[in-house]
Parts: C-alpha cells; structure tokens; sequence
C-alpha cells in the first residue's frame, strides 16, 4: 500500500484529534502517504483532501473537536454520492479509507466497503452506543464534564431543597445518562431504553423529600420519552408532587467540546494505531475498538445498524444506590 486518507464524521468526540494524529504518524511509519479528507463525508464527495505530514498533526494532541472537521452528509446517503466519493479517492490513488466516527458514519464506511472500496473503521462516539467496542472515544471526557456539572448543581440544590432535572447528550442511547447518575449520585435517571412517566419520577423524588434528602438530580438523556422540557412542563402544573422545587440544566454540546482527558487520548491514540496495523494486516471492512482490556478487529457488517444494549446491572444498580 502507498497512500491511505482518514476523516471524521458524525458528532465530533473529544480525542478524535488525537486518532487523526496516530492515524497519520503510524501510516508514515508503515511507509505510507495520509491524506486527511475535510468534513467527513461531504469532502469526499466535493474531493476536499490534502496530504498531511507528521507535523500537520503535531500540537493536536490536547486540542477538542477534530481538525479535519466533520458533518453529516445526507448526499452521501445516496448511491450517487458514495459513488462520487469512490471517484476522488481513486483520482487521488487511495487505496484505503480509515473513518473515524459512531454509528451513522460506520454505517457509511459499511457502504463503501460494500461498493469495493477498503475501509477501517475506528469507533468514536460521546454516545458509548457502537457494538463492537467496549467504549469508545470521547465517552470519559464527556461523561467527566457531565459529573462537573452535577458535582456544581448539587451544592447549589442543596442550598435551595431543589430539584434539579439535568440533560445530558444521548438521543437514542442512555449510557452517559447512566453513567452520570451512577457516578454523581442521583436520585433517578431517564433513559430512551426505558420509559419512565411523570407520575413514577414524581413518586421517586417525593419518596426522596421524605427520607430528609437536601436536594434531588434527574439526569436525564435528550432522548428519554419526556426529555427534560417535557418532565418540567408536567411539573408546571404539578407541583405539589414533588416536595422540591424544581429547576432544569441542559448541559447539550458542552459535554462534546473541549480538551479530551488522558484516557480519551490513550484510546484514541491505540485505536488510530490500530487501524492502520489491520490495514498493513490486510484487513479491510473492520471496525477497530476496545473490547476486554484489548484493541480489536470487528467486521463492520455485524455491527451496523446494531446498538450496543445498557447493562441492566447498572441500570438495577443506578436506583438501588438512589434511595
Ligand atoms: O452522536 C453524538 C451526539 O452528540 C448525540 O449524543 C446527540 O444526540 C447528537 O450527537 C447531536 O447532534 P448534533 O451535534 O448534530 O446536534
């Protein structure tokens, strides 16, 4: 192999900075030439590339976002501009594609490799919603800002005997609305997995005014079925229900910007390596994760359209540790 590329894609992760970084440096070290594609996607399609040396990637490290930049490209969803994209790869004699991203953008590298061309994939998603890897980048650092958050919000609520109904990121996955109440101590969490109505949080936080506790947290994920604007709308007009009175945060992209932290980089940096040591093994149409303590090849075609399932231990955990 002479010349790989490698883009971003989806929601930027904090750490994918530093993929791109050992994507570059470790193809260099194979004796390859990187191409870093623009905007994920999309700059496949419009040929935006350019070769990036070994110092194009330094002091990117510690840097949030990605330096390529990333997007969703709704052309690219269509055989007419994933064959576009096929077209500036072989124009720019690329022989593989490394595609950094969740679930949507695995589900696009899938398609390329469906159509013949060699991709890698390297699991990146602040959602932990990926099969075929454990956890993937940006999940610590935004699941540290969320507990940064809560840790604040819990001395202010106390102050008050509040409730606060806190929202975190996670449309269609709860892990990092789990993750948070388990790690800063919640009194209840809703998740899309599991439905939960106004009147059962109610009887919860009632409960917890109860037992004499100063305040209440509800983390909740965007994608509950009543997301924190639609609970505190209930609440509008029920408010005796609770005990506490009531406030709402939503923390939204914060939890995506920003430095990502030492295991962010770590990951990233192994999982970069790694895609291109499956490419020099000849791997091609694989996602590379985490998986057990390990980096791991997973074929993309039993991944996609698959979402990793909440363990219903923490799930279990999350509210036997309310009380
Ligand atoms: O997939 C990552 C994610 O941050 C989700 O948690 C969130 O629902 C979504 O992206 C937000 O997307 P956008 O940045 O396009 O608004």
């Amino acid at each position: 192999m002479k010349r790989i590329s490698v883009l971003t894609s989806g929601g930027d992760a904090p750490g994918m900075n530093a993929a791109i970084r050992a994507v570059v440096r470790t193809g260099i070290g194979h004796g390859w030439e990187v191409f870093g594609v623009r905007h994920g996607y999309a700059g496949l399609i419009s040929g935006d590339m350019a070769v990036l040396s070994a110092r194009d990637v330094g002091g990117i490290l510690q840097r949030g976002g990605t330096i390529l930049g990333s997007a969703r490209s709704a052309e690219f969803e269509t055989v007419a501009g994933r064959e576009k994209a096929i077209r500036n790869l072989n124009v720019h004699e690329i022989e593989a594609l490394v595609v950094i991203g969740g679930n949507g953008s695995q589900t696009g590298a899938h398609c390329l490799f469906e159509m013949g061309f060699p991709v890698v994939g390297v699991a990146s998603t602040i959602d932990n919603d990926l099969a075929g890897s454990d956890i993937t980048i940006g999940v610590d650092t935004a699941l540290n800002i969320a507990l940064e958050a809560i840790d604040r919000l819990k001395t202010t609520a106390s102050s008050h005997q509040r409730a606060f109904l806190v929202e975190v990121m996670g449309r269609r996955c709860g892990y990092l609305a789990l993750a948070a109440a388990i790690a800063g101590g919640a009194e209840a969490v809703l998740l899309p997995e599991i439905e939960k109505e106004p009147e059962a949080l109610a009887a919860e936080l009632h409960a917890s005014y109860l037992r004499g506790k100063p305040h209440a947290i509800v983390v909740v994920a965007e994608g509950a079925k009543y997301n924190a604007e639609a609970m505190a709308a209930y609440f509008q007009t029920h408010k005796d229900q609770l005990g506490f009175d009531l406030r709402v945060t939503t923390i939204g992209h914060v939890q995506r910007g920003g430095a990502p932290g030492a295991f962010d980089r770590i990951l990233a940096t192994r999982l970069g390596g790694g895609a291109t040591e499956a490419l020099a093994r000849g791997e091609r149409g694989v996602l590379v994760g985490f998986i057990k303590g390990e980096i791991t090849t997973t074929p993309l075609v039993e991944i996609v359209g698959k979402q990793k399932a909440l363990d219903p231990y923490l799930v279990e955990l999350a509210g036997v540790l309310a009380k």
